[in-house]
């Protein structure tokens, strides 16, 4: 007979409430929620009292070991699932980006052999679509049986060759819905984008602010709009990453009220930073696209998370080596590569800026950083939630020390920390992965390699 474990005392977290109750643990499963005087016949105790038990977070939305714009993101499978644990992370999906003329099965390949001996915690993968072309669209199903039912575009990166047209979106989308996938999209109006681009840049503004003036709220909220004129044609599941705007929360709000499958993320860096970062001596360091916003945006994406509009919070880590972004930018905003890491300081930051100031419940906090993701992206109900059965993927989460966020107190694999300075609250204590312990009393206690691919199908069933 294996081990029982009891997490006792705490109070935990589901997406409902947030409630006494004791967690059995047994082969890696939860095999029971208890109330905390019904006796159980166990193993071992571990004393909860005054923690939060969380279900393990997900991050949907991550670019581990991803060549874009001349560099290659700071974080592998390694070093990125090492910060994600320290952060209470429990299962990533990353992006397998499409090799034009390449089979999408062999990227995927791929990105197994790139994880394979380093993951620490389980993962998983979406494909990047770069085309829609015959053989693309041959592959979808053929990538749906294989466990990767999710595809994402982009509207703008045209430079970077990544862009598809709104003709290609169309084509995808059949595919996509006849086989049971999503398509996540990029939301950025490439056109708009180059006409304030070159309207800066011939006024002589290179920079960094100028990236947030060249791509202003109108360049995504016109994207997404047409983004749901398009998937009305064809109904599909339809998820946007990382909206900044207040007007992208109404935007696919109304989309979903008439009825189209239509969901949104946003990141943990457009509710924590305003653009002001990018006028800061090292602003060049916070381009990322969409760009950072107004404090008028920042509140408006807490609102739609208050009210549920906003399903998800990610991270889209995807930090850049510093010395990178320098040579690269060479001091035009244009020039550098975008993107910031994230991965690691998700869950302090949604506890501390939102669930303490009272702008979203505990509740909110664990649907929109774990239960949202697991039932979207299909790994529900073996992940993001502690039902019996499911995985004992849980983080014991002490919410009282207080301290302050610089890459030196995190585990990210960058000298730059985007949140450097942030006073937060809480701490993540002990993080369990399938039943193991991997933080014990904050500090990492796995082998790099034990994480698993987590091969996944959407349920159709499992809207919100
Ligand atoms: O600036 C960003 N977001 N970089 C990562 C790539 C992407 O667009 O998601
Ligand atoms: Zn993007
Ligand atoms: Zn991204």
């Amino acid at each position: 007979m294996s081990q029982t474990l009891r997490i006792a005392g705490g109070t935990l977290v589901t997406e409902r409430e947030a409630i006494p109750r004791d967690l059995l643990i047994q082969d890696g499963r939860v095999q029971a929620q208890l109330p905390p005087n019904e006796f159980a016949a166990v193993d071992e105790i571990l004393d909860a009292r005054g923690r939060y038990v969380l279900p393990g977070l997900i991050d949907p939305h991550v670019h581990f070991n991803s060549p874009f714009m001349g560099t290659v993101t700071v974080h592998d499978y390694y070093t990125g699932s090492r910060a994600a644990a320290f952060g209470g992370v429990t299962c990533f999906i990353d992006f397998s980006t499409q090799v034009k003329g390449a089979s999408l099965l062999e990227n995927l390949a791929q990105k197994e052999e790139e994880a394979t001996g380093r993951a620490l915690i389980d993962w998983s993968m979406h494909g990047i679509l770069l085309d829609a072309d015959e053989h693309t669209v041959s592959e979808i199903p053929r990538l749906i049986e294989a466990g990767c039912p999710t595809f994402k575009c982009f509207t703008t990166y045209k430079a970077a060759g990544r862009m598809v047209d709104d003709y290609a979106i169309l084509k995808l989308l059949k595919p996509i819905a006849d086989n049971g996938g999503m398509l996540m999209v990029h939301c950025e109006d490439d056109a708009l984008i180059e006409f304030y681009r070159t309207r800066e840049l011939d006024a002589g503004h290179v920079a960094p602010i100028y990236h947030a003036r060249s791509r202003p709220p109108i360049v995504e909220n016109e994207a997404i709009r047409r983004l749901s004129i398009l998937v009305a044609q064809i109904p599909t599941p339809t998820y946007v990453v990382h909206t900044s705007t207040k007007e992208s929360v109404a935007l696919v709000h109304a989309a979903r009220e008439r009825g189209l499958p239509f969901h949104s993320e946003t990141c943990t860096h457009y509710l924590a930073l305003t653009e002001e970062a990018l006028t800061r001596p090292n602003g060049e360091m916070f381009i990322c696209s969409p760009p950072l916003r107004s404090a008028e945006d920042v509140e408006a994406l807490w609102r739609g998370l208050a009210e549920n509009k906003i399903e998800v919070v990610s991270t889209d880590d995807a930090g850049v080596p510093t010395a990178d972004r320098l040579r690269l930018g060479g001091g035009r905003f244009d020039r550098v590569p975008n993107g910031m890491p994230g991965i690691e300081p998700r869950l302090f930051l949604l506890y501390s800026l939102g669930v303490l100031p009272g702008r979203i419940t505990m509740p909110q906090l664990v649907a929109q950083s774990s239960t949202n993701a697991a039932r979207l992206f299909g790994p529900y109900p073996r992940k993001g939630n502690l039902e019996p059965g499911a995985d004992a993927d849980v983080v014991i989460f002490d919410p009282t020390p207080q301290w302050t966020m610089s890459a030196g107190t995190l585990h990210m694999n960058t000298d730059f920390c985007p949140f450097e300075g942030i006073p937060v609250t809480g701490r993540v204590e002990t993080v369990f992965s399938r039943g193991e312990v991997i933080i014990r009393d904050g500090e990492l206690v796995a082998p790099p390699g034990r994480g698993q691919r987590v091969r996944r199908a959407l349920d159709s069933k499992q809207t919100l």
